[in-house]
């Protein structure tokens, strides 16, 4: 009985906590998205060689910035702006522009 009301407590604990932490990983990410727009167009558009980042599914778009990290792919603006970047930052990012919609 004991055991079962605090598997019903983790349970509830859980479908309360996994929300919470997604929206909180949005919010970081488009605090951290300020260092971004100043090239990448949160409208989606491509200008002047900058491309568009928005929509992406997450794990691609953590791929790529992992790329970068390791200097796979070479850019060294985007290398640098990696190499500040935790886990969680590339992952609040991906929540934050993979949830944009391009803009006509
Ligand atoms: C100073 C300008 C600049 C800033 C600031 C910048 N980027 Fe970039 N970014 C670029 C350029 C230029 C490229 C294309 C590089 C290449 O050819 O590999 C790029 C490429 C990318 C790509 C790969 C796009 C593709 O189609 O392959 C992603 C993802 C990306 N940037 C994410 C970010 C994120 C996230 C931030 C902020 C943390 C950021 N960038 C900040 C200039 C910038």
């Amino acid at each position: 009985m004991r055991a079962a009301a605090g598997l019903a407590l983790c349970a509830a604990l859980f479908a309360i906590a996994a929300p919470a932490r997604a929206a909180a990983d949005k919010a970081l990410g488009e605090y951290l998205a300020s260092e971004c727009t100043s090239c990448h167009q949160l409208s989606g558009r491509s200008t002047g060689g900058i491309p568009a980042i928005i929509g992406w599914p997450e794990p691609q778009f953590v791929a790529v910035l992992e790329s970068y990290g390791r200097k796979e792919r070479d850019n060294q603006v985007m290398q640098a702006i990696v190499a500040r970047l935790s886990h969680d930052d590339m992952a609040a990012l991906a929540a934050y522009f993979g949830a944009l919609k391009p803009k006509p």
